[in-house]
């Protein structure tokens, strides 16, 4: 068992499926963020990352590509290891489940659960989604394909992911003996899954309707861990996949001194798509093995994009050494943990990245250290002098706030909010950035009263200590800057402790302070910009696939809108299928009839988008005097897929009321709502 000194934290394993991007590279940044912290507070810290190799999606990837998948993902994992080099990840193993010993020990897992009666082997008749590598019920497609006799054909996954029909002999695994277990173990414990909405979410979604036995393995495909006893099956990729966590702490293997000393991990983070996996199917794994729960499972949001999720298709990818390359690492992490708040979404854009480094950490913290530098040299021939507590007015709300600010900070890190931590870390810039208007030192050295001297060495004094104080705050996010910041300080050789850090640690008898060049140099914003957005739609090949991707969605949604709506079709949804509607505030800037259909009015709206959202809507009968709509605020679907109708782009609807009488009316909203504010 796990004693209380180490600290256990993992990511999700990757797909090597495609190269990685800022999205998948924040799951990493933020593990790597705590793994950090905690080795400074003093832990004995393991901090795994790795790749989930097997499954039908990367075999059909190497297959399109002409290569065995072993030789495939050997290219992959070795690009992962790269790219992770590059942010400066701290990880202390990296598994792969083609790792041999990984393998084995999965096989023992399998076999104990076997004969233990957990696992029985049955036949499955359902759907599978490959890039999902999930199992589904029809009744859980968000989409279903009939053909004329009312046959289901396909469909697609809650995920907009195609689906394919799986008829196969299968292993299966009693979740379901395990149900009450689990709901039990949730109230025992609401810490384990955070945020904690996401807990009630699990309940309500997935176990109360029934928690079905799950598909183990598969025998239509050979990329995967065979199972030992019934070679044909290959243990199914979540299985597989979820078990490195212990797996790579030596679990079923010869030596499983590292289980033994990180067990059970303390934090293992996942993207919200993957709770299910990690609170439900995981829990149920270790506790039919007889192990102890993970502490925490969280839960984190996604980094999207403007026009929502990232993906290559849509040319919208950026990938993080594209920035760090020309902005620096310390800014691609700064900015990815600022910009994903704790269990939310965070939108990236080139503007707010590059607004970021100018104003958080070019304005803020550059000038801050500069202008202390430059002061310590001018005032103080280029020593910091000794620390001394509350000798001006000012330094006992600087040393209080600096008190508050690692109190709340520690709190914020410890729950892995790292968007909360840096705020906290802002406030302490900005306060100390306030302490030199409140101290103004030039007129202290101008003054020469007595005690104008001292109040000028404590003020100098109190400069340094809490750009000491911040750089070590910083230090588990920001790995560049804090060294640098130390450099200009002249404080070589730091001890990155964070168990108790105050303003006082900086001590006395100092070297001379090194005018460096500045830290975050400033960006001018539209080359920047310009530059970044380049880089999202640089290479033809992607806009050549981009374009492919439109038409197959004008194909899809011509067939959509052939297709009547069948009575069930407005059956319930789940949660997940209605937090995918993309309610958005838009501004009517133009109304017109569309020729040869008197029903279709064309809008022009502003949807707080570069470009305008054309939409055509059937009421042209309630409103012959159209143009009396300019300047209103309505409410549209944003994400509903382009269509054409005679012969004009639809790029979402317009909502709207039908009153009993029969007659339609828009839903309109007041001013004070932005074009572009999403509904929720
Ligand atoms: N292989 C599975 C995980 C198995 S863990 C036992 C998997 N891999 S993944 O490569 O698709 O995703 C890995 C992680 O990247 C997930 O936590 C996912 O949420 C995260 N992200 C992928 N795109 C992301 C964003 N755009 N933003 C933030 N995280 C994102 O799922």
């Amino acid at each position: 068992m796990a004693d209380n000194n180490t600290f256990y934290v993992t990511t999700p394993i990757y797909y090597p499926s495609g190269r990685l991007h800022i999205g998948n590279s924040y799951t990493t940044i933020a593990c790597d963020a705590l793994a950090r912290y905690k080795r400074s507070e003093g832990y004995d810290v393991f901090f795994l990352t790795g790749t989930d190799e097997h499954g039908l999606k990367i075999e059909e990837k190497a297959e399109k590509l002409n290569m065995t998948p072993q030789k495939y993902v050997d290219k992959m994992a070795a690009q992962i290891k790269q790219l992770w080099k590059t942010l400066d990840i701290t990880n202390d193993k990296f598994i792969r489940t083609t790792d041999e010993d990984h393998e084995k020990a999965v096989q023992k897992i399998f076999q104990k659960l076997l004969d233990q009666g957990d696992i029985y082997l049955g036949e499955y008749e359902g759907w599978y989604s490959v890039s999902d590598e999930e199992y589904f019920t029809e009744s859980q497609l968000a989409e279903v394909y009939k053909d004329d006799q009312g046959n289901v054909t396909g469909g697609k996954a809650p995920s907009g992911h195609e689906v394919q029909k799986v008829h196969e002999e299968s292993y299966f695994f009693k979740m379901s003996k395990y149900a009450d277990w689990l709901v039990n173990y949730y109230k025992e414990h609401p810490d384990f899954i955070q945020p904690e909405s996401r807990m009630n979410e699990m309940i309500n979604n997935f176990i109360k309707p029934g928690l079905e036995d799950l598909a183990v393995s598969r025998t239509s495909f050979k990329w995967g861990v065979p199972v030992k006893s019934d070679p044909k099956h290959v243990v199914y990729v979540w299985i597989d996949a979820l078990s490195n966590y212990i797996t790579a702490l030596g679990y079923g293997g010869d030596d499983e001194s590292l289980f033994n000393k990180f067990w059970p991990a303390d934090v293992q983070m996942v993207g919200k798509e993957i709770v299910r996996f990690h609170t439900i199917y995981w829990p149920i794994v270790l506790h039919a093995l007889g192990l102890p729960m993970p502490k925490h499972i969280i839960g984190h949001g996604w980094l999207t994009m403007k026009d929502g999720k990232m993906s290559k298709s849509k040319g919208n990818v950026i990938y993080p050494e594209t920035l760090s390359d020309k902005y620096g690492l310390d800014a691609v992490r700064y900015y990815l943990l600022r910009a994903v708040p704790f269990g939310n979404d965070g939108v990236f854009t080139p503007e707010e990245f590059v607004d970021r480094i100018n104003y958080d950490l070019a304005n803020d913290l550059g000038n801050l250290l500069n202008r202390t530098v430059s002061m310590i040299n001018k005032y103080e021939d280029g020593i910091i002098p000794d620390y001394k507590s509350e000798v001006t007015p000012a330094d006992k709300g600087l040393e209080n706030i600096a008190n508050s600010v690692v109190a709340e900070y520690k709190e914020k890190m410890n729950s892995a909010h790292f968007s909360d931590a840096l705020s906290v870390i802002w406030k302490l810039v900005s306060q100390t950035n306030k302490y030199i208007d409140q101290t103004t030192p030039w007129i202290l050295a101008k003054q020469q009263n007595e005690g104008d001297a001292e109040q000028l060495s404590a003020v100098m004094a109190h400069l340094a200590a809490s750009l000491r104080l911040i750089a070590l705050l910083i230090s588990p996010i920001m790995t560049n800057a804090p060294k640098k910041i130390f450099t200009q300080l002249g404080l070589d050789d730091q001890d990155l402790d964070l168990t108790d850090p105050k303003l006082s640690d900086l001590g006395t008898g100092h070297k001379v302070v090194a005018k460096g060049t500045p830290i975050f140099p400033r960006l001018d914003k539209e080359e920047e910009v310009a530059f970044i957005k380049g880089q999202m739609t640089k290479s033809d090949k992607k806009k050549g696939r981009a374009v492919k991707e439109e038409a197959k969605q004008k194909a899809q949604a011509k067939l959509d809108a052939d297709k009547p709506l069948e009575a069930n079709d407005k059956k319930e949804i789940r949660f997940d299928a209605f937090e995918k509607v993309e309610l958005k505030v838009a501004q009517v800037k133009a109304v017109a009839k569309v020729e040869g259909a008197d029903k279709l009015l064309k809008f022009t709206l502003d949807a707080g988008k570069e470009e305008d959202t054309q939409i055509l809507s059937g009421i042209a009968k309630w409103y012959p005097d159209y143009d009396k709509l300019i300047g209103k605020k309505v409410v549209i679907v944003s994400n509903l897929k382009p269509r054409k109708m005679r012969g004009e782009l639809s790029q979402g609807m317009l909502l709207s009321v039908e009153h009993k009488d029969g007659n339609v009316e828009l839903i309109t909203v007041g001013n004070q709502f932005e074009n572009g504010s999403t509904l929720e």
